[in-house]
């Protein structure tokens, strides 16, 4: 039973999208087209807190990380910050670490970022991992399970690559409620998409950012959606007067 007040989606939508291949490729051509100044941006304009959400995440899987036998996925990875924020907390212990994302230009900032570790790169669609079952102890995704365009696929596929035992958790954008809320709405809608727009001299992606958080499944109608694909135990914890917050869960 779910309390959301929003109509249920299928996914993203991005404007002009109108089938889950066209919305998987307009989100693709959106991220390559703002690789360049990806982490700059995320910086500015999550200024930094984007960092302490990471950490935050990573912290939660420590039980996880510290083996050295676990095998950790992190999905949509982009240019790597939180699949770093899982390398600094696993430390010494160096379970195997692998990034993916469908884009290639992302990837190439990861790589480039991650010289000298052992953390390895795969070009892949989180709807179609290149994975057999059961591979996984922990697959983690900050702020790119919002841009799937089939929620329900994805879910789907993560407890498919997930050994039995393994967790996930999704970390992403929320709507806070109350004053902060008002105070925040502001910014997201109004501020965000400005400056975003004059620093990445791309006009789409940071009108779509406010509207991917709206159409984004409230945390009781994903919870539901998280048991339905198949894991137990989903909750969710808000990061920061619920601007963003983590979806756990285990298979
Ligand atoms: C907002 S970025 C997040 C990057 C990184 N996780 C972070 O926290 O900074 C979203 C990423 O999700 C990737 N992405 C979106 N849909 C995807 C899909 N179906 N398969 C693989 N990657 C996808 C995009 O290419 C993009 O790099």
């Amino acid at each position: 039973m779910t309390t959301s007040t929003k109509p249920p989606v299928q996914g993203a939508a991005p404007q002009g999208a109108h089938d889950v291949d066209s919305a998987s490729r307009a989100v693709r051509e959106m991220f390559t087209s703002i690789a360049p100044r990806y982490d700059l941006l995320n910086h500015v304009l999550s200024m930094n807190i984007d960092r302490v959400w990471w950490n935050r995440t990573a912290r939660t899987f420590s039980h996880i990380l510290s083996r050295s036998d676990a095998k950790i996925l992190d999905l949509c990875c982009g240019t790597g910050d939180m699949t770093f924020a899982l390398r600094r907390r696993a430390g010494g212990a160096n379970p195997k670490i692998f990034g993916a994302d469908f884009s290639h230009a992302m990837l190439e900032r990861a790589a480039q970022k991650s010289l000298g570790t052992t953390l390895q790169w795969i070009e892949a669609d989180a709807l179609r991992l290149p994975f057999p079952d059961d591979s996984f102890d922990l697959v983690t995704s900050a702020f790119g399970f919002r841009n799937l365009a089939d929620y329900d696929a994805g879910l789907r596929e993560i407890v498919r690559v997930l050994r039995p035992g393994g967790e996930a958790g999704i970390l992403d954008f929320s709507e806070p409620g109350g004053l902060m809320g008002k105070i925040y709405r502001v910014y997201f809608k109004h501020v965000l998409p400005k400056i975003g727009t004059l620093i990445s001299g791309v006009r789409g992606p940071y009108a779509y950012l406010p509207a991917s958080v709206e159409r984004f499944p409230e945390p009781d109608e994903m919870r539901a959606r998280m048991k339905h694909a198949g894991f137990s135990d989903a909750s969710w914890t808000p990061y920061t007067f619920a601007i963003a917050g983590l979806y756990r869960a285990k298979k």
